[in-house]
């Protein structure tokens, strides 16, 4: 049955101003996501460094969009100007929704809960964007586990549409519909999932990727192979070398060992590879080198 416009999730709770909290990766694109749909994005980093190299991520895809004929100066300015930089929480108090892309470590992450619950104000939403952590522990660590949520965005952000929404025994409904609201609102696609390790999309292709450094310790098969076979008969863009580049091989290593630990099978044990290149400091694009050289 296709759902009928009337089907379509409301916005149950007022978005005008979205907090972030993070500055890597994936807390930039997510900013970016935000700006460009219009919203107000207060933004909170360690340093004003970290603050500055998000503006400068965001300008820089601004660029490229004009350049390729996609945007314009005006465009450019108006989503900059919604970008609020802050290096203290308390920024966060007026809010309507967070979501936090920082280190994939549930300890660091309650504290924060913890202090998001103290800092913003009754009814803000407080989501997650972990792509392997339990949210109910997220939600736990605060008085308001209603309007805690899991929106798990994709690397790039700002291009890949798909959102994981995933919700707890304790998500308030009408949050649920609020977040998958915001979700088409921005131009992604909200997939409703339970809360389990990896989700839907991390439990099926994280096994793969970490499958694939396996199989190229053997020996047998370069990486460059790997990835062209994958590429052309799965049709994906990319193979899985390329695609842990991209994702990042800390953030990679830290979700399958979440699997890991999580269900125990053996198979789901991380690469040694895997490890090894992490320990070298090869995490993939952002650091120029990862399994394939981007010097
Ligand atoms: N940041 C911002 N924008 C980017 C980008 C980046 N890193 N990389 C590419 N883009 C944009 C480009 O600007 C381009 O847009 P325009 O053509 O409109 O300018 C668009 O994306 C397409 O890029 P390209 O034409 O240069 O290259 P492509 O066609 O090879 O696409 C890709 C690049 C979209 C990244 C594509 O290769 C792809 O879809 N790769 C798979 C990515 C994927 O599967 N991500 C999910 C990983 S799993 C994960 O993230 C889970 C987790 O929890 C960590």
């Amino acid at each position: 049955e296709t759902p009928s416009a009337d089907d379509a999730p409301q916005l149950r709770h007022e978005i005008t101003r979205v907090g972030v909290v993070g500055t890597g990766t994936m807390a930039a694109g997510i900013v970016e996501v935000f700006a460009k749909a219009g919203y107000d994005v207060v933004f909170v980093g360690r340093s004003d460094d970290k603050l500055a190299g998000v503006v400068r991520t965001i300008t820089k895809n601004q660029d490229r969009a004009i350049a390729k004929g996609r945007g314009d100066e005006a465009t450019k300015e108006a989503v900059l100007g919604r970008l609020t930089g802050a290096t203290s929480r308390d920024a966060l108090a007026d809010v309507d929704l967070v979501v936090e892309a920082i280190a994939e470590d549930l300890e660091v992450k309650r504290e924060l809960f913890a202090d998001l619950d103290r800092i913003c104000k009754p009814g803000a939403i407080l989501a997650t964007t972990t792509s392997s952590l339990p949210i109910r522990e997220c939600a736990a660590a605060t008085s308001r586990p209603e309007a805690v949520i899991g929106m798990h965005f994709f690397n790039p952000a700002t291009v890949m549409k798909l959102v994981e929404v995933v919700t707890t025994a304790d998500t308030a409904p009408e949050v649920d519909e609020t977040v998958r609201a915001l979700c088409a609102r921005t131009g992604k696609v909200a997939v409703s999932c339970g809360d389990r390790a990896g989700f839907i999309v991390n439990a099926l292709l994280f096994p793969y990727l970490n499958d694939a450094v396996k199989l190229s310790e053997e020996g047998t098969h370069s990486l460059t192979e790997i990835d062209a076979a994958i590429k052309e008969q799965v049709a994906l863009p990319m193979g899985p070398f390329e695609l842990l580049d991209v994702v990042g091989n800390d953030v990679s290593l830290a979700i399958q060992k979440e699997l890991h630990a999580e269900f125990g099978e053996p198979g789901l044990a991380p690469a040694v590879t895997l490890e090894k290149v992490v320990a070298e400091g090869r995490l993939g694009r952002k650091t120029g080198a990862g399994f394939h050289d981007y010097a």
